[in-house]
């Protein structure tokens, strides 16, 4: 569900009510406990329940200014925010408010012009490029608006290649990318290739790559933008149920009616400033 500007999302029904996909199979309804899959137990936060453990981001006066010619564009005027582990927070804006240049800074992809960002206690500004490349590959998950697969690999090694990357064991990478595919609901569509998937089971396949590290910050960039309704509240219950039950915080941007309704906080940005923060009450 889709819609311009900055509208509300009031009158709409919540998430819980619109998630149960219906073409997962129970069996594979496995989070929080999916084969090889740890629950929100086995997480470095779970101990204390939700919102323990160290922030998954943290971000203080957050300023990006762009040079164009003579004159310079402030893309963002000062952004503070934090999130907790286990937390969906929506962030909602038009188009060019800065969502995705916060959300680049946020994961150490473009550096702010002043301010600090801090991803599981680690302050991006004191760090090499090599490591934050490396804080990105083990502890942050991005999903975008295109799933961007590659077409000639099958689901499973879409999922398996950030595993690669990391230059995990081939035995323990096709275990825990077949989790990952449980987690979304699509085991049996593991071995077809990303040509051979609907929109809306490529974006479960790039969700599952977005998740198979274990990350503990998960950006999602208007996620839904290109999926009828149905499957958009689909990824969205996915998204729910994932950062809860593993404990990940997760920031969308997004227009989507659904996404802002299921978000545990909404944040909404205009103009590269935050104007109001809505909080759910559960
Ligand atoms: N690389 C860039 N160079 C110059 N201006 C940019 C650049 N990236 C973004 N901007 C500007 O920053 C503002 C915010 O853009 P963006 O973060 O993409 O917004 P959103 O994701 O909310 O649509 C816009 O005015 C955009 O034109
Ligand atoms: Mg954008």
């Amino acid at each position: 569900m889709t819609f311009d500007g900055d509208g509300t999302a009031s009158g709409l029904p919540i998430t819980t009510k619109l998630v149960s996909p219906t073409t997962r199979s129970d069996a594979e309804a496995g989070w929080p406990g999916a084969a090889g899959w740890p629950g929100a137990a086995g997480w470095p936060g779970a101990p204390g329940g939700p919102g323990a453990g160290p922030l998954p981001v943290e971000a203080s006066g957050i300023v990006r200014e762009f040079n164009s010619g003579h004159t310079t564009i402030q893309a963002l005027k000062g952004i503070d925010l934090r999130i907790l582990p286990g937390e969906f927070v929506a962030l909602r804006g038009r188009s060019g408010s800065g969502k995705t240049t916060l959300m680049h800074i946020l994961v150490g992809l473009d550096t702010p012009t002043r301010g600090q960002v801090t991803i599981l206690g680690q302050a991006l500004a004191t760090m090499r490029e090599a490591e934050r490349a490396r804080l990105r590959r083990e502890q942050v998950g991005m999903l975008f608006q295109n799933a961007h697969l590659f077409p000639s690999l099958t689901a499973l090694e879409n999922v398996e290649l950030p595993l690669r990357l990391a230059r995990m064991a081939g035995r323990d990478r096709s275990a825990r990318a077949s989790a990952a595919l449980a987690m979304v609901g699509l085991s049996a569509r593991a071995h077809h290739r990303g040509l051979e998937l609907s929109g809306g089971e490529q974006q479960r396949v790039a969700l599952a790559r977005a998740l198979v590290h274990q990350p503990r910050f998960v950006v999602a960039d208007e996620p839904t933008a290109n999926l009828d309704t149905t499957t958009g509240q689909e990824i969205t219950a996915l998204l729910v149920n994932i950062a809860h039950s593993q404990q990940i915080g997760l920031l969308v941007a997004t227009h989507d009616a659904t996404i802002v309704a299921a978000a545990d906080r909404v944040l909404s940005i205009s103009d590269g400033q935050i104007t109001d923060t809505t909080t759910r009450q559960r």
